[in-house]
């Protein structure tokens, strides 16, 4: 159970609500066909602002007043918005260092939204005073569910490198490493002649003539990340003092780069998140699962909150297609199937002007006589009906590791491959995961690993030495360990652990990497049991036996794919992506030594199978049929047809 559900009492469905996008007499027509689609909740003033604080310190909450009673009125949840994600025109004008700068030094000026320097006292200041107002006026609103700080957090300026982000990140460092002797230590500056004898003459690592230094990208990515956590704090410590029982939230965009989800998460009553799978990716919804199973692993297992998502198509992409019938149905159950509490879109009402004009919307702007409206009204009332599913969470045996450092230092720059990306690695093991039914969670390395009979370590290239330790310690003590090529590779400042590649792992894996051998872009390399891509290496066993060997050029013979034994466990090694096929074929063996089930075995390919549990003992299969052509799945209870893009979901008791 998390918090939102004492107070919602229901399944979250509704959207991003703009009522001053509109003129009140709309407003009533809203509330009415919010009621036809079954709405009970509402994400309200995510960007109100400038209309409700129009001047500074001069506040209009009269019309956002009228809207809060209307939703109460008609018994509709509000998520609200602390409204601080776009400040309005006035306050660049009144302090134009609020403004962020990216690292060649362009100001990102007003006219879009998101346009605010995280470490700008003035900024946060305006949004402190501003949500002392907002949570003292509604603390008491009989709509209020829940808090949505903030808006997609570093979504569009993850970093600032503007002189008073300077400032901040001086302090940042000064706070972490003590001394300046111990800042050159971290950052190896004997190198390039970067020594520094004064925090003061220490910039964000802006355009240079060539790389800047590694570990100063990493830290600035550490610092920025964590500058947008503090103005989240921020506000959140206000809403604390003043509404103590409300759950507060913020909500989470795209799993890869922008901020350390994991460091944010412990700070959330409930984990939220903003999901826009393409429709014109055929494997979109597979990295839809990842995400899935990323946020409700971030909420420890509790279920999530679909906060946004398309009821149909975009409008960012270069070419926005519509989800087809049946497909924003067959998503949206896809979230609940893997943890979610909540299925919301943005928008409400598609907007007249302004950037987001062709973003689809539950209201279109030919009104709700269509099968956009349709369909999401129907789906308001199934998930109605799916009360039982609330609070169930689910059991994995799997985890993927998933590490923000890591990825930002993986695809830093001057490495061995330029293009190695954190989305690839994860996916090209997630992938076949999915395709075989299997359950996993995605974790931080901080998670209690011992639940997990597998662990996939996909290029996990940053790797602090106590978190090596985790790991020689989960396979001794009897964990199925795998693990990708350029992992283990350097410490928490980008510095290489010396000793051998990879030297925290090299006794764990049973193995060495004399040198690495990129192949060149789209090349493949044969292996005995299928091809490779992106990588190969020089691997020398010491211990391990080889499964798979390179099978042409300079390597031809030598070990790709390895397994070694150690303590009561097993560690595998691959030294290239193997192809799809094989990579699912190494992986199934390593579920089956195991002894990792899928949700349902013998589940048809495309149909997504994963199991809910209630904490009374139910068990909810849901069956969810990707392809876009009718079958009949085999169930312990039965078979089930499922037409295309369908969808079943049943109770069992176990
Ligand atoms: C999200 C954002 C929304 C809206 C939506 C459009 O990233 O939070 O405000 O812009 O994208 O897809």
């Amino acid at each position: 159970m998390n918090l939102v559900q004492p107070r919602l009492g229901r399944f979250g469905f509704g959207a991003d609500y703009n009522p001053e996008q509109w003129p009140e007499d709309v407003w009533p027509e809203d509330i009415e066909l919010m009621k036809r689609a079954g709405v009970s909740m509402v994400t309200l003033g995510i960007f109100s602002w400038a209309n409700v604080e129009p001047r500074p310190g001069e506040y209009d909450f009269g019309w956002f007043d009228r809207a809060m009673d209307l939703l109460a009125g008609a018994d509709i949840g509000v998520c609200l918005a602390t409204m601080t994600a776009s400040p309005p025109p006035w306050l660049a004008r009144l302090h134009p260092g609020t403004l962020p700068e990216r690292a060649d030094g362009t100001v990102l000026w007003p006219g879009a939204r998101q346009h605010f320097c995280p470490s700008s006292p003035a900024y946060r200041e305006h949004a402190g005073r501003l949500v002392r107002q907002l949570v003292t006026r509604y603390r008491e609103h009989p709509a209020l569910a829940l808090w949505h700080i903030g808006n997609e957090y570093g979504c569009h300026v993850p970093m600032c490198y503007c002189a008073t982000s300077a400032e901040a990140f001086r302090t940042w460092l000064n706070e972490r490493y003590g001394s300046v002797e111990a800042l050159n230590e971290a950052w190896s500056t004997a190198f390039w002649s970067q020594r520094y004898s004064d925090f003061a003459e220490v910039f964000p690592p802006r355009t240079a003539p060539t790389f800047p230094n590694p570990a100063q990208q990493l830290d600035f990515r550490r610092f920025s990340s964590d500058a947008l956590l503090e103005c989240f704090l921020m506000e959140k410590e206000i809403i604390r003092e003043l509404t103590p029982a409300v759950p507060v939230t913020t909500n989470f965009v795209g799993a890869w780069h922008r901020v350390d989800n994991a460091a944010w998460a412990g700070h959330q009553d409930v984990i939220s998140y903003d999901s826009y799978p393409d429709p014109h990716d055929e494997h979109s919804h597979i990295e839809a699962a990842f995400t899935y199973d990323l946020m409700r692993s971030l909420g420890g297992g509790k279920p999530w909150l679909l906060l946004e998502q398309a009821p149909s198509a975009v409008n960012w992409r270069p070419r926005n297609a519509a989800k087809a019938p049946g497909q924003m149905r067959l998503w949206s159950h896809q979230a609940v199937a893997r943890g979610a509490d909540a299925v919301m879109f943005f928008q409400w009402r598609q907007s007249q002007g302004g950037a987001e004009r062709f973003h689809s919307a539950m209201v279109s702007h030919g009104g709700a006589d269509n099968r956009v409206f349709r369909e999401v009204a129907e789906l308001g009332a199934e998930l109605a009906g799916l009360g039982g599913v609330l609070g169930s969470g689910m059991e994995a045996e799997t985890a993927l590791l998933m590490d923000w450092p890591n990825g930002w230092a993986l695809e830093s720059n001057a490495h061995p491959v330029a293009d190695l990306t954190l989305r690839e690695a994860n996916l090209s093991h997630y992938r076949p995961l999915w395709e075989a039914g299997v359950s996993a969670d995605v974790v931080p390395p901080s998670a209690d690993l011992s639940r997990y009979r597998l662990l996939v370590v996909p290029n996990l290239y940053l790797v602090e030495t106590e978190v090596a330790e985790r790991l020689v310690e989960y396979v001794r003590g009897g964990g199925q360990l795998v693990m990708s090529f350029f992992s283990g590779i350097v410490d928490g400042c980008d510095r290489v652990h010396l000793g051998g590649y990879p030297a925290p792992f090299r006794e764990l894996l049973g193995l060495t990497v004399e040198e690495f051998c990129p192949l060149p872009e789209g090349g493949t390399i044969g292996l005995s049991g299928g091809s490779g891509t992106i990588w190969s290496e020089w691997i020398n066993t010491e211990g391990a036996e080889v499964l798979q060997t390179f099978a042409e050029g300079e390597l031809a013979g030598r070990p790709a794919v390895t397994r070694h034994r150690f303590g009561d466990g097993v560690a595998y090694y691959l030294g290239t992506r193997p192809d799809p096929a094989s990579m699912a074929a190494i992986l199934a063996m390593a579920c089956e030594a195991a002894g990792v089930e899928p949700a349902l075995p013998g589940a048809p390919a495309g149909v997504e199978a994963t199991v809910r549990h209630s904490a009374d003992g139910t068990r909810w299969l849901f069956l969810l049929n990707h392809n876009d052509f009718e079958l009949t799945v085999r169930t312990p209870s039965g078979e089930v047809p499922l037409a295309a893009r369908d969808v079943h979901i049943s109770p069992a008791t176990s």
